[in-house]
C-alpha cells in the first residue's frame, strides 16, 4: 500500500554543507515553487540538480541599508536605479534589499512610498522592502501617514541628524520616535552632529582645505560621539529601541556598549567601508579621495580593528554595504557640475551593494576574524530579525524562502570595476585580493547567477511587507 507518495522538486541541492546563524549541517536541499520543502539526509534525483560537494551553502543576503535611485537634490543622481542596483546586489549573493522611500521636506511621505513603489515595480531582479526616511514629520505625517504606511509593511525609517535638508532637530526626533514606539516600528540614526560639521567646514574652507582630504576632519570621531550619545539618550527619554547607522569607529561604540550596559535597547550596523578603507584613502592622489567620501567618513586603522572586533564581540547586529553609489566621472556624480568641486559638494556615499559579502567573507570567515555563524547573522538573519522579514528571508529551514549562495570558499580572485554589475565607473575596492565567491546564487528557487552568468530577469523581485519589530537583543 502506498502511504504517501513524495512530490518531486523544482531543484535539488546535493550534498550541501549549510551554515546557519546557529547551526552547520550537511544534507541534501530540495526546492519547490520558491521555498525549502526538504532538508533531508538524502532526496531523490530532481531533474534540475547542483552537487554543492566542498561547497558552502549559506542564506541568501539581506542588504538593510543601501541607496538606489533615490531623490536627490538639483543636479544629482544616483547612478543605480532599481534594475541595476538590485542586479549587482543579486551577483554579489544578496537576495534581498531594504533600500529607502525618502519624503523631501515640505513634501508628503505617502507619496515618496507611491513614486518608489513605482521605481521598483518591473524593474527588481530580487525582493525588496522599503525603510522610509522621515525628513517633515508633520502632524499629517505623524498622524496619518507614518503610522499607516507601518501598517502597509514599512515599518522601520531612517532620519538624519546632519544634512540640512534632511535633518531633524531633537525635539522632531522625540517626535518620531514616539510614533515608533506606539507603532512598533524601528527607527534608524545618522548620528553626526551637524552644527559641528559645519563649523569645522567653515574653518578649513577659509584656511584653503578644500580637497577631498578634508572632508574626514570636518566629520572627525567626537561628532558621531556626541550625536551618537544624543540619540541614546533621546531613545531613552521614549523608552524606544535605535539602531545607530554605519557606525565608523571607536567612539560611538563606547557609547552603544555604555547604553547596553545600562540595559538600553540600542542596535548598530557598520559597514565595508570602516573595515576596508580609511581617512587616508581620502587623500589619494589629486581628485581621486572623492570616491572614497562617506559619511561618516573611513577612519584609521586602528578604528578598523576596534570596529573588527566588536564584530566579533556582537556589538553590531548587522552588516551593510551603505550602498550610494555616483559616478565619479559623471557630472551628477563626484565630478559634480564636471569639475573637481570642494569637499563639502561632493555627493557622499560609496557603492559596495555586491563587494559585500564577498569581502566580509573573505576578510572575516576565511582570515578566522568572525565564525561563519556570525557572518550568516550579520549580513542575512539579524537584518531579516530585525526588519519583520524573518523566517521568510535570512533563514535556511523548511518553508522559508528558498534563497541561497552556493559559496565556492577557495576561489580567489581580484576586485575590478568590470566584473561587477552595478552602474557605477569604479569601485573602492579596485585590487583587493580575496579567497571566496558565490558560485550559485539562488533567489525564491531560480538560480540567477551561475559561475559569473546572469539568469535573472528585471522586474521578478517582489515587494516585501515588514511585520512589526520586535526585540531581538
Ligand atoms: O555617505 C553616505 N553614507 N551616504 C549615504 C547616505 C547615508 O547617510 O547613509
Ligand atoms: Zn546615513
Ligand atoms: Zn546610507
Amino acid at each position: 500500500m502506498v502511504i504517501h507518495s513524495m512530490r518531486s522538486f523544482d531543484l535539488v541541492i546535493r550534498n550541501a554543507t549549510v551554515a546557519t546563524a546557529s547551526d552547520l549541517f550537511f544534507c541534501d536541499i530540495g526546492i519547490t515553487d520558491g521555498r525549502l520543502t526538504a532538508l533531508a539526509e538524502s532526496l531523490p534525483p530532481c531533474n534540475k540538480e547542483i552537487d554543492a560537494k566542498d561547497k558552502i551553502i549559506t542564506p541568501g543576503g539581506v542588504d538593510s541599508h543601501c541607496h538606489m535611485d533615490q531623490p536627490m537634490p538639483e543636479g544629482i543622481q544616483m547612478a543605480d536605479d532599481f534594475a541595476s542596483g538590485t542586479l549587482s546586489a543579486a551577483c554579489g549573493g544578496t537576495t534581498t534589499v531594504i533600500p529607502f522611500a525618502a519624503q523631501e521636506k515640505g513634501s508628503s511621505l505617502k507619496n515618496a512610498v507611491e513614486d518608489y513603489h513605482r521605481k521598483a515595480a518591473g524593474n527588481a531582479h530580487i525582493d525588496y522592502a522599503f525603510h522610509l526616511i522621515v525628513t517633515d514629520p508633520t502632524e499629517e505625517v505623524l498622524r496619518n501617514e507614518l503610522p499607516q504606511l507601518i501598517k502597509e509593511g514599512c515599518s522601520s525609517f531612517k532620519i538624519y541628524m546632519t544634512y540640512d535638508d534632511l535633518k531633524l532637530n531633537d525635539e522632531q526626533i522625540l517626535d518620531v520616535l514616539s510614533v515608533a514606539r506606539a507603532q512598533g516600528a524601528l527607527a534608524m540614526v545618522h548620528a553626526e552632529n551637524s552644527d559641528c560639521i559645519s563649523w569645522l567646514t567653515k574653518r578649513l574652507l577659509s584656511a584653503g582645505k578644500t580637497g577631498p582630504r578634508f572632508h574626514a576632519d570636518a566629520r572627525p570621531l567626537l561628532v558621531e560621539r556626541e550625536a551618537t550619545h544624543r540619540a541614546i539618550a533621546l531613545s531613552e527619554l521614549v523608552d524606544v529601541p535605535i539602531l545607530i547607522v554605519h557606525v565608523s569607529g571607536s567612539e560611538a561604540i563606547d557609547q552603544i556598549r555604555w547604553a547596553r550596559r545600562h540595559g538600553l535597547n540600542i542596535y548598530a550596523e557598520t559597514c565595508p567601508q570602516y573595515l576596508f578603507l580609511t581617512a587616508e584613502d581620502l587623500g589619494l592622489e589629486g581628485y581621486e579621495g572623492a570616491k572614497c567620501v562617506c559619511s561618516p567618513p573611513p577612519r584609521d586603522k586602528k578604528n578598523q580593528e576596534i570596529v573588527w572586533n566588536n564584530l566579533r564581540n556582537g556589538l553590531f547586529t548587522v552588516f551593510s554595504s551603505d550602498h550610494a553609489p555616483f559616478s565619479y566621472e559623471d557630472p551628477r556624480g563626484k565630478k559634480l557640475g564636471g569639475r573637481k568641486v570642494d569637499f563639502p559638494y561632493i555627493p557622499n556615499g560609496i557603492p559596495g551593494i555586491e563587494t559585500r559579502l564577498p569581502l566580509l567573507f573573505s576578510e572575516g570567515v576565511g582570515k578566522g576574524r568572525i565564525n561563519i555563524h556570525q557572518f550568516v547573522a550579520l549580513t542575512s538573519t539579524n537584518p531579516a530579525k530585525l526588519y519583520g522579514l524573518y523566517p521568510r528571508k535570512g533563514s535556511i529551514a523548511i518553508g522559508a524562502d528558498a534563497d541561497l549562495i552556493v559559496w565556492d570558499k577557495d576561489r580567489e580572485l581580484t576586485i575590478s570595476n568590470d566584473m561587477l554589475h552595478h552602474n557605477v565607473d569604479y569601485t573602492p575596492y579596485e585590487g583587493f585580493k580575496i579567497k571566496g565567491w558565490p558560485d550559485q546564487i539562488i533567489s525564491r528557487g531560480e538560480i540567477v547567477y551561475d559561475k559569473g552568468e546572469v539568469f535573472s530577469n528585471k522586474g521578478r523581485g517582489q515587494f516585501l511587507e515588514c511585520s512589526r519589530h520586535e526585540t531581538i537583543l
